[in-house]
């Protein structure tokens, strides 16, 4: 029987690096869904329409290294805003979820929209400078020219403009467990959302 497994929150908070431990430890798939919005972003800076964009997603437009870049994260924070974006996005990932050997999805709406029966929902936070300090890192050792300002400045307007929007906005679940990553090294949080993965296997 497929197990699904949720985790939301906002940028930089650790989803990501909580979710591939998750799900190789448990042996699920895993679903990174902020890159099919930034796929959706990167074709509409060169020159695509978002809706019709959205429509066309392949799957292979996923693998590509420069979804990871500040100004396509921008860019996808624009299109997640567009309801019809949104709604060309479902099927995929709901499939995603359905596999029967069990999936971790990580985004903003997972818990809420995509996934409301998922049989875990983590609400992973941290503080934006913590999260900043993070990204600021991640940007520094690829060699990317930006400064903390700059990186806090990005994070807290895709935080305002995830949480503000009527489409799916980013908010945790009624029954989601939060998990405040702020005081964690990556090792702690992934160790505690393994344990709660475990609990409601059990
Ligand atoms: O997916 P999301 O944007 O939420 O965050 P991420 O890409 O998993 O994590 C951002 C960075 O924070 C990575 O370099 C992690 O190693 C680091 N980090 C973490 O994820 N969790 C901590 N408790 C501490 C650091
Ligand atoms: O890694 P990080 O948390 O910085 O961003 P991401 O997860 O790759 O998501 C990029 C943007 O896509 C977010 O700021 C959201 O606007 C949007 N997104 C969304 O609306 N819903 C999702 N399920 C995932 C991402």
């Amino acid at each position: 029987m497929s197990f699904v497994v949720a985790i939301d929150g906002p940028a930089a908070a650790g989803k990501g690096t909580i979710s591939k431990a998750v799900a190789a430890h448990f042996g699920f798939a895993h679903l990174d869904t902020g890159l099919l919005y930034r796929a959706v972003g990167a074709k509409v800076i060169a020159g695509a329409e978002p809706i019709v964009a959205a429509r066309a997603l392949d799957p292979v437009d996923l693998e590509n290294e420069r979804l990871r870049t500040p100004a396509v994260a921008q860019a996808a924070s624009e299109v997640a805003v567009i309801e019809e974006v949104r709604a060309a996005l479902v099927a995929f990932q709901r499939s995603f979820a359905a596999r029967a050997d069990g999936a971790v999805l990580d985004g903003r709406d997972i818990g809420t929209v995509i996934c409301p029966e998922a049989d875990v929902k983590l609400f992973v936070t941290a503080s934006a400078e913590c999260r900043a300090e993070r990204r600021f890192q991640e940007l520094s050792d690829k060699g990317t020219d930006t400064t903390f300002e700059t990186v806090l400045a990005d994070v807290k307007q895709r935080d305002a403009r995830d949480q503000s929007r009527a489409a799916s906005p980013l908010i945790p679940a009624d029954d989601a467990i939060l998990l405040d990553t702020s005081d964690l090294t990556a090792a702690e949080a992934v160790a505690a959302a393994i344990k709660v993965v475990e609990a409601a296997r059990s």
